[in-house]
């Protein structure tokens, strides 16, 4: 293959379970991600959307190496980095979490705070200075902000330092784990609006991680929709948003308005204890439309360059 072609990151039948102990004796193995593939170009954004213990962080874990998945490889650059993430690669991947309130140290001033990545990767003490005022400006806030303390700044005001802390090392690719979950929805679409310019100013590659389908639907080039760690359909961002085919991604972009007040409990209070010894499609439970052949696993269907996890597509 070219390699100038191949995928920025590519995610092969990525699979990760937890052990849960039930008993003194017994033990059980809580299927986390199950068998998950897919590929992202340089500069596209991969939007993981599914409710809330879906799967969606484990896959960010998994890419940044902080946990090992049971099966499956992850390739960045063609380079397998599934268990041994170099720390040259590590710098060219980065996160941004939900909370600021709890991801920025409290006990660190801005700058300290944006000075840290560039100390651990050796930066020299004389150019340090001005990549942190050339970043914080970068995420539209002023040279003041450096010599502040995270509890004096907003929540949008943090994220955005986040940001900052996570472009300063001009990584390739950054996993944002919903980013905008713990804002307002006026600072959301700052935020969103931010990391859209972003993108397209350094060509960052972004997974963005999110329940909220506005959001997803707004920065992403391709869409993987997750339930209980497998994928149900994926594709590209407007085949998915225009023609949902997979009856959970219906669920997921029709029943509910986005930004209603009611969306994320609703999509937690609708989940389902397992029946263990079932063996069917992982979303038989939940399914509107499920038959007697759902009591067996489907294989994908490749729709139009989409793959869906459904008999009835
Ligand atoms: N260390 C762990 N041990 C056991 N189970 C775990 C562990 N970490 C996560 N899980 C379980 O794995 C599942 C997936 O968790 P994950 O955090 O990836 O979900 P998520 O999609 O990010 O959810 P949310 O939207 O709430 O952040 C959940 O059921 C969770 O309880
Ligand atoms: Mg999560």
């Amino acid at each position: 293959m070219d390699s100038s072609r191949q995928p920025l990151l590519k995610v092969e039948n990525l699979t990760k379970r937890y052990l849960i102990k039930k008993g003194f004796f017994s033990k059980n193995y809580f299927t986390a991600v199950n068998n998950v593939s897919f590929e992202l170009n340089t500069g596209q954004v991969l939007g993981l959307v599914g409710e809330s213990g879906s799967g969606k962080s484990t896959i960010g874990k998994l890419i940044l190496n902080l946990i090992k998945p049971d099966e499956g490889r992850i390739l960045y650059n063609g380079i397998d980095i599934t268990n041994n993430l170099s720390k040259d690669l590590r710098r060219e991947i980065s996160i941004i979490f939900q909370d600021p309130r709890t991801s920025l140290n409290p006990r660190f001033k801005i700058y300290d705070i944006l000075e840290e990545p560039l100390i651990v990767h050796n930066i020299p003490k004389n150019e340090r200075k001005d990549i942190v005022v050339k970043t914080i400006k970068s995420v539209e806030l002023d040279e003041t902000f450096l010599d502040r303390y995270p509890h004096e700044l907003s929540g949008g005001q943090r994220q955005r330092v986040a940001i900052a802390r996570a472009i300063i090392l001009n990584p390739k690719l950054i996993i944002a784990d919903e980013p905008t979950s713990a804002l307002d929805v006026t600072v959301q679409l700052q935020i969103v609006n931010l990391l859209e310019r972003l993108k397209n100013e350094k060509n960052i590659s972004f997974i963005f991680i999110s329940h909220d389908l506005n959001v997803v639907g707004k920065l992403s080039d391709y869409i993987v929709v997750l339930y209980k760690g497998k994928i149900m359909e994926k594709g590209v961002k407007s085949d998915i948003i225009e023609n949902p085919l997979h009856p959970y991604t219906k669920i997921l972009f029709e029943s509910l308005p986005p930004h209603h007040p009611k969306y994320k409990k609703t999509i937690i209070s609708i989940m389902e204890q397992d029946d263990e010894s079932f063996d069917g499609c992982e979303f038989y439970n939940r399914c509107p439309i499920k038959k007697d052949e759902c009591k067996t696993k489907p294989n994908y269907k490749n729709i139009n360059g989409r793959e869906v996890y459904c008999h009835f597509v």
